[in-house]
């Protein structure tokens, strides 16, 4: 059921459901029970925004453009009744999303809560490396998630965020994603998609879990910095065309809640088959580069718990938690 325009949002809404039929200037007018004027204002606004819209003569409005932001409002008409995303805030450009989620899901902020920013000016990746987040080219959003869960499963979480991003580069770009453990998204060796998971805990229940996702979409080669140049990629380069970042943002979410319910419904099992379907870590000869130490081996497997298993070059099975793995031959 369509909801009632009411305000600008609700107008976009309506024109972004009516799928280029016009909608009458009157009719709206009378359903929001404003003016035909002040219809006439928020198309205007909609037009400065970036939204091209047409008038047709006797008929109404027509909605023939969409800029490629990241609004609400976009996201929620991509998402239709999915229901995984509770809120959505969203800035043109903020330092990082992470430390605002960490403030939001301290201060109550709903199962399902997303903080998405069209550019992040220090944008943070593992280990505080710096995360690239150019304006307007990809997308750059920490998603907060309040499973009733023990703080030590938590790191399936990155596993299951890694499954839901390649779900949706191959359903909105029809381009394969493969996951190298823990948390990249690499397409042809590169890395397309980085993943950090934070948490918030008491030591026997998770509190929060903040997934933070940064996914290279619409930048050419020549967009990335000259350290990044030999090492990542984005989906656009793969797809041969430019991809809306709202609609593989919505793919995104969606994926990511059908994905939590049916872990925390049925388990691991169902996840870790579909994450190990994915993988180009499993079965590759690898070099985990650990705080501490170096080891080589071949990845076998991940654990329940997410942990990757890698046999040692002398038979040993060595579970590892936290490492770079650098994919060997
Ligand atoms: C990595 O591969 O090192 C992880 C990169 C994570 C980047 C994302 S972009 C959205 C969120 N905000 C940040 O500052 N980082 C994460």
């Amino acid at each position: 059921m369509e909801s009632k325009v009411k305000d600008k949002e609700s107008l976009l809404a309506r024109l972004l459901g009516a799928g280029g039929e016009p909608l009458s200037g009157q009719a709206l007018a009378d359903e929001a029970g404003v003016s035909r004027t002040a219809v006439w204002k928020w198309i205007k606004e909609l037009e400065e925004e970036g939204y091209t819209i047409r008038p047709v003569r006797k008929k109404g409005y027509v909605l023939e453009g969409v800029p490629d932001i990241v609004s609400p409002e976009l996201l929620r008409s991509h998402l239709g009744d999915d229901r995984f995303v509770s809120r959505i805030l969203h800035f043109p450009t903020v330092e990082s999303t992470m430390p605002i989620a960490h403030k939001e899901a301290q201060e109550e902020a709903p199962h399902g809560t997303v903080v998405i920013a069209d550019e992040q000016t220090s944008g943070k990746g593992r280990l505080a490396r710096p995360w690239d987040s150019a304006a307007g080219k990809g997308i750059w959003m920490s998603v907060i998630l309040k499973p009733d869960i023990p703080p030590h499963r938590a790191p399936q979480f990155t596993l299951i965020a890694a499954v839901a991003v390649s779900n949706a580069i191959r359903e909105e770009a029809g381009v394969e994603a493969l996951i190298k453990w823990p948390n990249d998204l690499l397409i042809g060796n590169r890395k397309v998609t980085g993943i950090l998971t934070e948490l918030q805990a008491d030591p026997d229940r998770v509190q929060a879990i903040i997934i933070g996702i940064g996914i290279n979409v619409n930048q050419e080669p020549g967009d990335f910095p000259e350290e990044l140049k030999d090492i990542a990629t984005s989906v656009r380069i793969h797809a041969g065309r430019e991809i809306s970042r709202a609609r593989l943002a919505a793919s995104v979410l969606r994926h990511l809640g059908r994905l939590s319910d049916l872990y925390l419904t049925e388990g691991f099992s169902e996840i870790r088959r579909m994450w190990e379907e994915r993988a180009v870590t499993i079965g590759r000869r690898v070099k985990a580069v650990m705080v501490r130490e170096t080891v080589y081996g071949t990845a076998i497997g991940i654990t329940d718990d997410g942990v990757l298993e890698v046999r040692l070059d002398d038979g040993q099975i060595r579970g590892i938690y936290s490492a770079d793995i650098e994919l060997q031959n």
